[in-house]
């Protein structure tokens, strides 16, 4: 098994939370949670797998501290490498893109050569529109805590991270 990076960018703290709940459940050392302003191409070097996370702002956009390191990464060969997403927003405030930015992210790294794992079924999430809708699914596990709350958050990203065991049998995006 190789090793996995937590990156998130986070305003008011709500990703870096759930950043760090994901860890605890995939027994992920702090040492390999990041804020994503702390990024550099040599860190993801060292990770086969990826787990990035961003909340939405403006219009659907993706977390201001991804501007930069998202395009480093888009440059990157990442053949090889498997990743996953994550994203919080608001589903009823920001209906029509709702956690949109973390669809932006996937945009970027669709053509680097990764692997992407981590969809989920939109079912049970009540919304008009995203863009991280992807082939009728969610590209990674889209978080609600403004109007879901903890509660929901820990059982969903519980649920998750059991699916996310890195294997073939996790479903891909492709
Ligand atoms: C000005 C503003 C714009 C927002 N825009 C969106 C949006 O377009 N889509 C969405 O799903 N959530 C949106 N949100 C909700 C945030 O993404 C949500 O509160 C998130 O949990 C914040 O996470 P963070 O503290 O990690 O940045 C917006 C919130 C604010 C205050």
């Amino acid at each position: 098994m190789g090793k996995t990076g937590i990156f998130y960018g986070s305003t008011t703290g709500t990703t870096e939370e759930i950043a760090n709940l994901i860890a605890q459940k995939l027994g992920i050392s702090p040492d390999d949670v990041h804020d994503v302003r702390d990024f550099t191409r040599e860190m993801i070097d060292q990770y086969d797998y990826l787990i990035l996370g961003t909340s939405t702002w403006g219009d659907g956009e993706m977390q201001e501290d991804w501007l930069e390191p998202v395009e480093v990464l888009s440059q990157m060969n990442l053949t090889g490498k498997t990743i996953a997403f994550f994203g919080s927003g608001d589903s009823q405030g920001n209906s029509f893109s709702f956690c949109s930015g973390m669809g932006e992210l996937y945009k970027k790294l669709k053509n680097t050569g990764a692997t992407f794992v981590g969809c989920v079924p939109h079912d049970g999430y009540n919304f008009n529109h995203s863009e991280a809708i992807e082939d009728d699914r969610f590209v990674g596990l889209p978080l609600d805590e403004v109007n879901e709350g903890k509660p929901v958050t820990e059982k969903r990203v519980e649920e998750w991270t059991k699916t996310l065991n890195f294997n073939p049998r996790s479903q891909k995006l492709d």
